[in-house]
Parts: structure tokens; sequence; C-alpha cells
């Protein structure tokens, strides 16, 4: 069994850096060297030379309160200061910030100096509002250049941002406006998707609604709407102001004032085991300076001539310092789109890369899997020879996908960086080095050099290579989470309660090291199936159905079973190319064949069920728990976070 999961597991294609790109790549291998011989030390050097103090620290870790880090605690900073006006004070006024696209085809080019004197106005505007330092102001906007403007005027004030994904609900958006108590909210009257324009301002109406006595009183004072989408919205005089009337007429002076490195930067809200989500909580001078460090190195940025993409919305962590903060710290140009990948036609992304020139781009696997779907004649039908780096994010990414996408997106020459982190760590915590590391596709390989991470066994001991256990992270980094906002103790109980005799962080996430000692991520540990006392990874079992030529998507869930405790049921998409030359008769059982083929009988799926579309939250997330519902005959739960909630129904229609 053990064997034959290896079999599967060690992908044994390696990809060497091209020579070239080793030779000009900002880090080199001696990287490794200066974070292992002094930690501290290391990270010391990077928030120097990457960031611009007020006041210096005189102390880099303060780790005398476990679990509960300071970095940098005597030092002071202002984090918009450090993503726009020193980039202005230095000459580079004139380069451009964002590169933005709207959905409906209109552009934006916003250069740093442009950027610099928004963002004073919005902080003035914000300031006249009454928000002040260690406020909360949540933004809930599309991706429009406000939307980081907005980010950076609260970052600029010492005030607390919550942004909330554009696609979330009303009541999402009310909890999540109670939960922190919010001053301000800062949104649009709409923006595009799918083309058409989809509404922001009625579900911010409906979260500020009078609640006739039901829940806390709003804490929200004034709403900012910037005006996208053009649609008719309502308006609450006295509470809601425009901002193309409040910013134009404010004053552009604005001088940024430090605050101490610890000092809360955002919340962001992020699910966990329970129903309710967590807004984690992050801080200042630690969060950039990883944001700025990773995104220098793992991206190899060379910010006078990259141009820089990652896909991410800012409702996500990784719009967050892969969009915000990282680029604008290390002063990238970078592309900003509004709207949805296959709007108005299914190159749109290509089209944006052949357009601007993308050198870096980063988006997710589950993505890369649904332009594999559509088939490479698409993106083929654009030049993407501009693209010098890829990146994947979010999920494991199985070995087809991750050679789909160096083939076809990567012109069979680009690094991919597979990098592994969570809303939790702040930043990327394990990727390849692209100009040092020989790539392993499916593979997040190795820590970061200034991270140190272990896998390890229920007890906590190191598993060793050539064996399997749980992710821990063994040291504080700088852009850990400080907590969870209003709730210490789940912090500690959920992240540091399990090891706590040897203080690891635990990931929650399930991984393997290979006989060389790289990392491979299985999925969370919640997704991990026993299976007749063997512990098999759903990630594992989709990667080998996606590695089928039928099958174009695939999600694995381990329903309960009386004889084996849980047993394998796959759902599966299969291509319309497949099914244009083949009959889908006995397909399902040519798929068990196939994973039992791929893996050992012990994973063979007990069902494999051909279906149309998988369940997926608005961030593409498969949601297995969901699928397990139907797998076990169960009425299927909550689906309020879903794409489309109507996608349930159909499933189960065609399970049954
Ligand atoms: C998963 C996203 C495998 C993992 C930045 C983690 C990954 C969760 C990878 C965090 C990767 C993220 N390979 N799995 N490269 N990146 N994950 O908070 O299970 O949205 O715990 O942060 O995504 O998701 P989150």
């Amino acid at each position: 069994m053990t064997s034959q999961i290896d079999h599967l597991l060690s992908e044994n294609r390696r990809f060497a850096p091209p020579e070239e790109f080793a030779r000009g790549a900002v880090a080199q291998a001696d990287l490794y060297d200066a974070a292992a011989a002094d930690r501290e030390a290391f990270w010391g050097r990077q928030a120097k030379d990457l960031l611009t103090w007020a006041e210096p620290f005189s102390e880099v870790l303060d780790w005398s309160n476990p679990p509960f880090a300071r970095w940098f605690a005597d030092g002071r900073l202002n984090v918009a200061y450090n993503c726009l006006d020193r980039h202005v004070e230095a000459g580079n006024g004139d380069r451009v910030a964002l590169l933005w696209e709207g959905e409906p085809g209109d552009s934006r080019a916003v250069t740093y100096a442009e950027l610099t004197d928004e963002v004073k106005r919005v902080a003035n505007v914000l300031t006249e509002l009454g928000v002040d330092a260690g406020d909360r102001v949540a933004v809930y906007l599309p991706m429009i250049p406000e939307a980081i403007a907005a980010m950076l005027a609260v970052a600029r004030l010492g005030a607390i941002h919550s942004v909330v994904f554009g696609g979330f609900s009303a009541d999402s958006l009310r909890a999540r406006i109670d939960d922190a108590g919010a001053k301000v909210v800062i949104t649009a009257d709409g923006g595009y998707r799918k083309g058409k324009v989809s509404p922001l301002k009625p579900a911010v109406d409906m979260a500020l609604a009078d609640r006739g006595g039901q829940g806390p009183q709003a804490t929200v004072e004034h709403v900012l709407v910037v005006r996208r989408g053009q649609n008719e919205v309502e308006w609450t005089p006295g509470r809601d102001i425009w901002w193309h009337e409040a910013v134009p007429a404010a004053s552009a002076e604005h001088t940024a004032q430090a605050f101490d490195a610890e000092n809360p930067l955002f919340i962001l809200y992020t699910s966990g085991t329970t129903g309710k989500p967590k807004g984690i909580q992050h801080t200042s001078g630690g969060y950039l300076t990883q944001a700025a460090y990773t995104h220098r190195n793992v991206f190899d940025l060379h910010p006078e001539t990259d141009v820089y993409w990652c896909t991410a919305d800012v409702g996500w962590i990784t719009g967050h310092t892969y969009v915000t903060y990282g680029p604008l710290a290390n002063g990238a140009t970078q592309v900003l789109y509004e709207g949805t990948p296959d709007t108005p036609h299914p190159g749109r992304w290509w089209e944006i890369i052949q357009k601007y020139g993308v050198t870096i781009f980063y988006t997710a696997p589950t993505a890369i899997r649904s332009f594999m779907k559509i088939g490479r004649q698409v993106p083929q039908g654009f030049d993407l020879s501009s693209l010098r780096l890829l990146g994947s994010v979010g999920e494991p990414i199985n070995p087809e996908a991750w050679v789909w996408y160096r083939e076809v997106i990567g012109g069979g020459s680009t690094p991919i960086v597979d990098t592994w982190w969570q809303t939790e760590t702040g930043a990327i915590m394990i990727s390849a080095l692209p100009g040092v590391t020989e790539t392993k596709p499916g593979s997040a390989q190795v820590p970061l050099p200034g991270i140190t991470v272990d896998v390890v066994d229920d007890a906590g001991a190191h598993v060793g290579n050539d064996a399997g256990g749980l992710l821990v992270v063994t040291e504080p980094w700088p852009s850990m989470l400080r907590g969870i906002w209003g709730d210490p103790e789940r912090f500690v109980e959920t992240y540091w309660e399990k090891f706590s005799d040897k203080g690891f962080y635990f990931a929650g996430d399930g991984a393997r090291r290979d006989e060389d000692g790289d990392i491979w991520l299985l999925g969370r540990v919640d997704d991990v199936m026993n299976v007749s006392g063997h512990r098999l990874s759903t990630a594992e079992i989709e990667s080998a159905l996606v590695a089928h030529e039928a099958t174009a998507e695939a999600a694995v869930v381990g329903a309960s079973d009386e004889t084996t405790g849980q047993a394998v049921v796959a759902f599966v998409i299969i291509k319309q190319s497949y099914l244009d030359k083949h009959s889908p008769d006995g397909l399902a059982q040519a798929l068990r064949a196939w994973v039992s083929e791929q893996i050992g009988p012990i994973a063979r799926p007990r069902d494999v069920y051909i279906v149309g579309e998988l369940p997926k939250t608005r961030s593409g997330k498969i949601m297995r728990r969901l699928l397990r519902d139907v797998a076990e005959g169960r009425e299927v739960g909550d689906t309020t976070t879903l794409a489309d909630t109507a996608v349930m129904s159909v499933i189960s229609a065609q399970v049954r």
C-alpha cells in the first residue's frame, strides 16, 4: 500500500531553473545559508532592507509570552508610506502601480504618484468621518483601484480594515461588520461580473438595516460609496457619501504618522471547523516585512521591468498580501482585473497577459484545471511569451495541472512556484525559490529561508523522510496571525493547543516528506480519509482521477462505511472532448479500476458518480462537506456559501 502511494507521489519529473533565469535571480542559494546562520538576525535584516522605519527597532522578536508574538515591537512605521510615498520620494512617482482592466474593457493606468495622492485624500475623508487609529473600517468593493486605495488609506491612519469579498451576501457582511464593530463601510454601487453589473450597495443597505431590536445596534456611522456600476442605489442622507464627491474635494496633503510595528493592520475572516468565521488578525511591521520579502524572492521581482499579475480578489488573503501589500511595498507594476476569466470570451485572461506583457503570473490550481477543461487551443490563440514565472496557490496542484500550466501557459520553460500558506500565516511559507530550486510537479517542496516547518506525528515527533503526518510551523514567523478578533482563547485552542508541549503551530494540513525531504501537501486533515485503518488523502485520489484522459475535474470525499470505517466516494466531471468520441457507459467502473491501478486497491472508490458540476465556494474551493452529505444519503447541509446554490440539487439528481 505505502509503496503504491509512494509511486504516485514520487512524481519523478524534475525541472531545473533555466540557466539565464538562475543567473539573474533575486534570490540565490546563499539566502538559505544566511537564514540558517542566525534566523532572527536574518529577519531583522529583511525588515531593515525592505522597509523604511520612522523609528528603528532594537529587538527582532519577543516570544516571552507564546503564542503571542511581538516582532520588531519597539520600531515604528507607517504601512501606507512604505507602499506609496517612499517610492515617489525615491523618484519613481511616474512608475505605474496599477494597470487596471475593467471587465467591460475600460482601463486605467495609475502611477505611484497618483495612487499616493488618492490615498492621502481618502485618508483625509476618513478622518473627517471620524476614523481614528484602531477603528475598524469594512471594505466591500469590486476589483477596482479604489479597493486598494481604500485599504491603504485605512492603514495610513493606523486604523484596521476588514475587507469582505464582494461575492458575500448581506448576511455575511452584517456578521463581519458586527463582529469587528466597524465604524465606516467603503463600498461601490456595483461592479462588473459575467457581463453585467452586480450590485453591492443594496447588500450594505440590508446589512445596516434597522434590526428591530434583533442583534446588536449597527456600529456603522458612514458609508462611502464609489460609483462604478452606475446602477440605481438607495441613499441614506447623512450616512451615505459619494466617493467621487468627497475624495476629489479633500486635500491631497497628508503626512503619514508612524505607528508601532505591532499596531493592528487588518482583520480578515476565514472559515474554520465551526460554522462561525474567524476574524484573523494581522499587524504591521512583521506582516509587511514578510509580504515584501516573499513577494520579492518567490516571484523574483525586478520592479523596473516586471509586469506582475496575481488574479486573486482583495477579499482573500492572497489579494491582501500579493495584490495590495507585497507588490506595492516593493514598488512593482501590476495588473488588476475586475471581472471573471471567461467574460466576454474564454480567453480573457490570456488576452490581458498579451496586452500588458505580463511577466509574472500567480493563480490557483482550480482555475488552471478549468482552463484545461476548455482546452489548450484557447490560450494558444494569444502571445504569452512575455511570461517568465508562474505561481500557484490555494490547494495542492496535481502534477497534470502543473505540467499543463508549464507547457501551455509557460511555453514549456517558465519555473513554477507552488506556494503553500494560509490566511493565518499571512504570507508564503513553503515554496521553491525559482532561480534555485529544481522543481517537482505537485510538491510545494521547501520552507522559505527564515521559515521552519516540520511534518510530525500526532505526538509532535518528526516523521522523517518518506513518511506522512501533520504540517507544523516550529518557530514564530514575522507575518503570523496575532490572534482571532475578540477571541484569544479560540486562537490558542485552534492553533497552539494540539502541540502545546512543543510550541508548534498546527496548520491543519496533512503533509508528507518524500525521500528527498521535500514536502507534499495532502489537503486539510479534515479531508483526509481513513479507509480500513489506512490514511488516504482526498487530494491524492483526485490527482489520480484527473490523470485519466476522460476526467476534467474530480472531488473525493470519505463517506462513512460500515465495513471499512470510511469509503472513498468520487464525483467526476468528464471532458466534453472525451464524450464526443466515447460512450460514457462503464466509465465509472473504468475510473474505479484506474484509481486502483494508480494508487492501490485500498484507494479504489466505492462509488464514482459522473456529474456535470461540483459545488464550489465563490473562491473556488470545492465544498466536500456537501458532497459527503450526498455520498452518505443525507439531506444536503447549508449551501449558502456556494457560488451557485442550485448546483447541489442537480448533483443529487444525477447521483440518484
Ligand atoms: C491550502 C490561501 C496545497 C491548505 C493562501 C491551507 C494549499 C489552506 C496551498 C489555506 C498549496 C494553500 N498547496 N495546499 N500551495 N496553498 N493551500 O487560508 O489546505 O484561503 O491550509 O489561504 O489552503 O487557505 P487560505
